[in-house]
């Protein structure tokens, strides 16, 4: 026997032999839409992410009905776009319980009670500083993000947003012992229904651009590398993952998300909990603009990346390409 020649390729022969031995698989199931909404009475597409839009309240739902019930996308995640004229030194807009956010997940469940919303925590699109927290301004002119009386900020904007119907709770701003003061507020105000997932592993990544232009939500002063993790560390998110989970958060994520496969693999091996990944704005854009030029199959580059994520390991992966990849995968079973 060991001395035949060994022959992988009998395993790929042809299309039914591959589908047989298949790893993983890539549904319409895991997949969460990213959405922008902002207060304004038109639908504005976004230059700088193509294909996505500055969605008024009435478009969001329309465009959310569609999702749901003709492409089966199971989760959108929402992202408030406010005007400068809303955004403070202590981001206070964010916990407004008629705040653009809050308003769009009541319209949201009025009208699809079963599409699961998920909201963003974080300050950055309320801040007048375009950072995640409460910020003190140092002598030499920078700014330190406070972690405490963030996390106290991030609780009043979660509740708002589980007070409005919200399912899914994903802080995104890297505070320390943000999970657990989550966790015991919306335990403590009867919404042991409300799901939390955590940025677990969020990387100071030059991939956020496209999705800040889209926000207005960039920086003015500094950058974020006090709270998001350096591109260098891999056992780091293990630890966060360890705290995250001991939290009680209930599905993990590692943002960005093809450029961090390892993270996601090494996470896999770690924790029973479900694991998300975000394909950012940054990872979208790229794959987009070579489709455009016409230097890559855009249908068979984003649906490889998208693979490449399930494969590390992840169980549910937040992209812009959603509904496009929702249409391609019907048209597949068809
Ligand atoms: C804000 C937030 C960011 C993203 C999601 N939530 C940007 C940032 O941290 O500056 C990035 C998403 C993307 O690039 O697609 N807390």
């Amino acid at each position: 026997m060991m001395n035949l020649p060994i022959r992988p390729r009998r395993n790929r022969k042809n299309e039914a032999m591959r589908g047989l031995v298949r790893e993983t698989t890539l549904t319409t199931a895991n997949l969460i839409y990213p959405m922008f909404v902002h207060a304004g009475q038109v639908d504005e597409p976004i230059e700088a992410l193509p294909g996505c839009v500055r969605w008024s309240l009435s478009g969001l739902v329309e465009e959310c009905r569609r999702l749901h019930e003709q492409l089966g996308i199971p989760c959108v995640d929402l992202f408030g776009v406010v005007p400068e004229a809303l955004k403070t030194p202590n981001g206070v807009e964010a916990h407004n319980p008629h705040g653009i956010v809050q308003q769009a997940i009541r319209a949201i469940k009025a009208g699809l009670p079963e599409l699961l919303v998920m909201t963003d925590v974080a300050l950055d699109p309320y801040s007048s500083y375009g950072q995640d927290g409460i910020v003190r301004e140092l002598p030499d002119g920078g700014v330190e993000v406070l972690n405490d009386e963030t996390v106290e900020a991030l609780v009043l904007q979660a509740l708002s947003h589980a007070e409005a119907g919200a399912d899914i709770i994903s802080p995104s701003d890297m505070m320390d012992g943000r999970v657990a003061a989550l966790r015991t507020a919306l335990d403590a105000q009867g919404y042991t229904r409300v799901s939390i997932m955590s940025y677990t592993a969020k990387y100071a990544s030059a991939f956020y651009g496209p999705f800040r232009g889209a926000l207005g939500s960039a920086p003015k002063t500094g950058d974020k590398k006090g709270y998001q993790m350096d591109p260098s560390n891999a056992r780091e998110a293990l630890r966060e993952a360890a705290l995250d989970e001991q939290e009680g958060a209930d599905i993990l994520m590692v943002k960005p998300a093809t450029l961090y496969l390892d993270v996601i693999a090494a996470m896999r091996r770690r924790t029973q909990l479900p694991i998300a990944a975000y394909h950012v704005s940054g990872e979208y854009v790229m794959l987009k603009a070579a489709a455009a030029l016409g230097w890559l199959d855009e249908k068979a580059a984003v649906l490889e990346a998208l693979m490449s994520i399930r494969r590390a390991g992840a169980d549910m992966i937040l992209t812009y390409a959603a509904p496009q990849v929702a249409e391609w995968l019907a048209e597949e079973k068809r």
